[in-house]
């Protein structure tokens, strides 16, 4: 299947300037928003990125002095956190210690970020400003990449794809969250129905911006390239065991693969 085929993102405005004044204007309600429109199901996907990644690295680490972990557009750090927490679990298998990095476009966002971590008391996390399709970053050096809701946003998934590739090592964990039209018989209509109509609504009214920023989410996901297609994209990038996990009722996915060595 050709990608040009699956995409139709001529009117969803993706520049950076655009995008990156978007995030800086509803920065300071996203946490609040991202829960009560999600019904609280945001965590529970992180949750379950994060102990996929865990569960598919255990089994080279063990070990190892270090694990070192990037989430690409961080946001406010919520995966980063969540990555924290899990660790305390999963320790015993690495017998190392853990490095946590988080990178994003938005000062905003990084500053909610480090404010949040310091109220944890995280003290292994660092919050970086870059571009997630041009990393400051060197090669090979995390052991995990990950992106919660972040690759929809880049004006060119692949290039944010090949980025993330880059800076894992060989045999680390590339992993990315994220939204997809959802075709689950019946629930489809209504989470459409939710998805365009209700949510834009709340989120202008709550997190008044002027980038019609939860217009944007929508059309953002409808424009965005088909599971497979993402699937393919990571497969030409250099990941292998490549796997997609739809989740609750198709309305996102994890896709999770290996660098290979
Ligand atoms: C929907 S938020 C997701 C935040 C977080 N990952 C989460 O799970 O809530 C998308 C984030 O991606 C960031 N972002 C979008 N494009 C980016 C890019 N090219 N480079 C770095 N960050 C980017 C935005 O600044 C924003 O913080």
């Amino acid at each position: 299947m050709g990608v040009q085929e699956t995409k139709d993102e001529k009117s969803v405005d993706k520049s950076a300037d655009r995008i990156r004044e978007m995030f800086g204007e509803i920065a300071p309600k996203y946490d609040f928003l991202n829960n009560f429109l999600s019904i609280g199901l945001a965590k529970r996907w992180r949750k379950f990125l994060v102990a996929k990644v865990y569960k598919s690295l255990v089994e080279d680490v063990s070990g190892v002095s270090r694990v070192e972990t990037l989430d690409v557009a961080t946001g406010t750090g919520d995966v980063v956190i969540e990555t924290h927490r899990q660790w305390k679990r999963v320790q015993k298998k690495f017998g190392g210690d853990l490095q946590l990095v988080g990178v994003d476009f938005v000062p905003k966002m990084l500053e909610l970020a480090r404010k949040k971590a310091d109220r944890k008391k995280i003290v292994n996390a660092e919050f970086v400003e870059g571009d997630g399709m041009n990393l400051p970053f060197q090669s090979n050096r995390f052991d995990a990449v990950t992106i919660a809701f972040g690759l929809r946003n880049m004006a060119d998934p692949q290039r944010g794809i090949a980025e993330m590739t880059r800076v894992c090592r060989p045999g680390g964990v590339v992993a990315i969250l994220e939204f997809s039209p959802t075709k689950f018989p019946v629930f489809a209509s209504l989470f459409r129905f939710y998805f365009h109509k209700i949510l834009p609504a709340i989120g202008q009214a709550v997190a008044k911006n002027s980038k019609d920023a939860y217009r944007y989410l929508p059309e953002s996901v409808d424009a965005f390239d088909k599971p497979e297609t993402v699937a393919e994209f990571m497969r030409q990038n250099g990941l292998e065991d490549v796997t997609r996990y739809p989740m609750t009722f198709g309305v996102l996915g994890l896709f999770i693969g290996k660098k290979r060595v």
